[in-house]
């Protein structure tokens, strides 16, 4: 798509209109903040070339967002549990008609006939075709096209100005600055090839292994151990090997779960995967005789968004075992509740988060949205690339279960300040609508994806041996619940309490650069930093204890026993985490709509104010940048948060709720 638009560019030969100057001060809309990777500045876009500009409107309301929340969140609101309508949702944050007013008079005043603009349903956008120098004088900025490694073209600016008077109007213009990555990569989760020491642990339980014939849990190639024995599933179901093997029973006694046995109309959870991360039926069987027999030969309801596929072409850890860990242990935990599996984008270009909200939700995506038009941002659909899918994004179009779980991540600093600030205005959104949001928190400690921080000097990213700690996205979110990562102490069993995640991964935390601190959290951060203030400096990350703190839960994610590819693997990650947490939120739901109340929906300000539902962690850290990370306290802290679930007391809180 993208490359279409240059092409055009490069040939347009429309006349330029000229802009009559209007006498206004400007100031800086948004800057990007580092150099962009893998893309070379290339000419000053021509004059006369022409292309699409949108202005998002700032929507009304935003600042009583959090009163709003916790109106329907907070546990000692009133009106606890009553969840708003998608109508009333959109009303109240449409942009007002003075808004709507003031930066339409702006575009004419500078030379941009009315005639050519056009306002979105519910007046969120304006949209119009620009010439390079009508918005180079609109914007105060200067256009250049680049050009990235894959020999595709992108057009942008380093920064843009609108005139003061209208900041507050307008919320973000595209294309600027913006020059980001769809998701491609899911959270880290490391299969045994990759880990020796593991694979040398597993195949010593394989010792008393029989049956499956033994190797790497089940595997039929490692049968020869001499001291075969106890039958695998004796092996397996024993809570002795929780330190180095976790099954659904590890987790049920680390949390006190009880297996859940009605399974109301409805209650299904969502977990979302993106193409070209795939399950495949053959491991999900395979896992299912194992662990959940009743499960044989059953598949998660897909729900496929932009022309998703659940590919079988590509098989191995990397494409499959993502889908398969979320999968296998959400089945197997809700069962009798059944998980609805969002598949996200196509085999060709793939899909952001943004992709995956307008599905969910079509005011999002037809006129509440904060999608970028630009194709390295968001999926764009139809997708004419070959192989892409033609048909029309979705967009509204599938229905919303009342817990999503999500175990891809970006970098907060991927993306700009202002589009993370509008998904996650979504999120609220969701939130007031009963949903709730889990996203894993990272599977790198203080340090971004691929475990890379940021140069303190030029904002780039570097190898991660020092820098500033490089938070992530969505998690940094406030509307969002991050789970991060813990673990069984080698050698130590379920009734020991966990430490965090000191194995392959480190549980992602710190603190947002974007987000300002929710009030839900101000207690427990003024506690941590009284009682625990971290050994760094701003130079490390924001210190001014007025920030967004993450994660805020955390659940074991190390050691998982998952069926990938014909096999059983460990596979380690908050990425399993994240799907933990929401099939236990998911047996909370059933009991609550049993008793004929909401869902929990979003569940920050009620876990907040209640820290002694959750166990709390006080043992691990989470390293990163060449640090030690922060350390897990008493109290939240930005390695485990509140700590992992004490289901029981969990359970009893919320349905002590309205
Ligand atoms: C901009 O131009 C394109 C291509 O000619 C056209 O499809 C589109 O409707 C125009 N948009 C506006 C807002 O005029
Ligand atoms: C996926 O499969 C296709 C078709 O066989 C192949 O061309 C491609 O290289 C594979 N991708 C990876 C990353 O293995
Ligand atoms: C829940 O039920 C409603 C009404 O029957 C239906 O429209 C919706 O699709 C269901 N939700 C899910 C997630 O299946
Ligand atoms: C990472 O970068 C630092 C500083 O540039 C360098 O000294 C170090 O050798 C690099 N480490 C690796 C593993 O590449
Ligand atoms: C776990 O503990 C055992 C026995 O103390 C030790 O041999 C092993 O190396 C430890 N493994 C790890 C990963 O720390
Ligand atoms: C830290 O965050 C606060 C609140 O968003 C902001 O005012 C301040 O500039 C940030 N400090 C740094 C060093 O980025």
């Amino acid at each position: 798509m993208r490359t279409e638009i240059v092409a055009q560019i490069l040939v347009a030969l429309v006349a330029a209109v000229s802009a009559s100057p209007v006498s206004t001060s400007h100031v800086v809309h948004e800057r990007r903040s580092q150099p962009v990777h893998a893309w070379e500045k290339h000419s000053r876009l021509h004059p006369a070339a022409m292309f699409p500009v949108r202005i998002g409107l700032t929507q009304q309301n935003l600042h009583r967002a959090e009163e709003f929340i916790n109106q329907v969140a907070h546990p000692s609101s009133p009106d606890y549990g009553k969840h708003w309508s998608a109508e009333q949702v959109a009303e109240t944050f449409a942009p007002s008609q003075q808004t709507v007013e003031s930066v339409k008079a702006w575009l004419s005043d500078s030379g941009i006939d009315p005639s050519r603009v056009q306002t979105t349903k519910s007046r969120n956008w304006l949209t119009f075709n620009a010439t390079t120098m009508e918005v180079e004088s609109l914007l105060k900025a200067e256009y250049h096209v680049y050009t990235h490694e894959t020999g595709e073209k992108h057009i942008a600016c380093d920064h843009y100005s609108v005139p003061a008077h209208l900041t507050d109007h307008i919320d973000i213009i595209t294309p600027t600055v913006h020059f980001d990555k769809k998701i491609s990569a899911p959270r880290k989760v490391l299969s045994h090839d990759e880990l020796p020491d593991t694979v040398h642990e597993l195949n010593r339980r394989a010792l008393f292994t029989d049956g499956l014939g033994g190797g790497i849990v089940g595997s039929p190639t490692d049968a020869s151990n001499p001291k075969q024995g106890a039958a695998v599933t004796n092996a397996l179901m024993t809570l002795d090997n929780c330190d180095t093997m976790i099954t659904m029973e590890c987790l049920r006694a680390l949390y006190d779960v009880p297996i859940p046995t009605s399974a109301i109309s409805n209650n299904t959870l969502g977990i979302v995967e993106y193409t070209p991360q795939a399950f495949l039926q053959s491991d999900m069987n395979m896992w299912f005789k194992q662990f959940a027999p009743d499960l044989d030969g059953k598949s998660p309801d897909v729900k496929f968004i932009d022309g998703a596929v659940v590919q079988t072409t590509n098989q191995s850890f990397t494409f499959n075992g993502e889908s398969a860990l979320d999968l296998q242990f959400a089945m197997g935990l809700v069962y009798p509740q059944q998980v609805t599996m969002y598949q996200v984008g196509d085999l060709v270009t793939g899909a952001s988060f943004n992709n995956f909200l307008d599905a969910l939700d079509a005011s999002y995506c037809t006129f509440q949205g904060g999608d970028s038009k630009d194709p390295n941002i968001d999926g764009q659909y139809p997708n004419n690339l070959a192989g892409g899918y033609t048909g029309p994004e979705n967009c509204g179009t599938v229905a919303t279960t009342h817990v999503i779980s999500t175990s891809y991540g970006s970098n907060e600093a991927d993306l700009s300040a202002k589009y993370e600030m509008r998904q996650c205005l979504e999120y609220m959104k969701l939130g007031l609508q009963g949903v709730t949001i889990l996203y894993s928190s990272g599977d790198f400690g203080v340090a971004g994806n691929s475990g890379q921080c940021i140069n303190t000097q030029t904002g780039a990213y570097n190898n991660g041996s020092t820098g500033t700690f490089n938070p992530s996205f969505p998690g940094t979110c406030p509307y969002v619940t991050s789970v991060g990562a813990t673990q069984v102490m080698n050698g130590s069993t379920i009734h020991t309490p966990e430490s965090a995640s000191q194995r392959v991964i480190f549980s992602g935390g710190g603190f947002s650069n974007n987000f300002a601190m929710p009030s839900y959290q101000k207690k427990a951060m003024a506690t941590y930093f009284q009682n625990h203030a971290p050994p760094y400096s701003a130079a490390q990350f924001n210190n001014s204890q007025t920030v967004r703190g993450y994660p805020d839960v955390s659940a074991n994610g190390v050691n998982y026993v998952v069926a990938v590819n014909g096999k059983f693997s460990l596979a380690f990650g908050t990425s399993a985490s994240a799907p933990a947490f929401g099939a236990l939120l998911n047996q909370i739901n059933e009991n609550r709509l049993a008793a004929k109340k909401s869902p929990v929906g979003f569940i920050n300000p009620t876990l907040y104010a209640n820290p002694q539902v959750m166990n709390d962690i006080t043992n691990g850290g989470n390293e990163g940048c060449g640090t030690p990370g922060f350390q897990s306290v008493q109290g939240w802290d930005p390695v485990t948060g509140l700590g992992t679930p004490n289901y029981p007391a969990m359970l009893d809180l919320f349905m002590s709720l309205p």
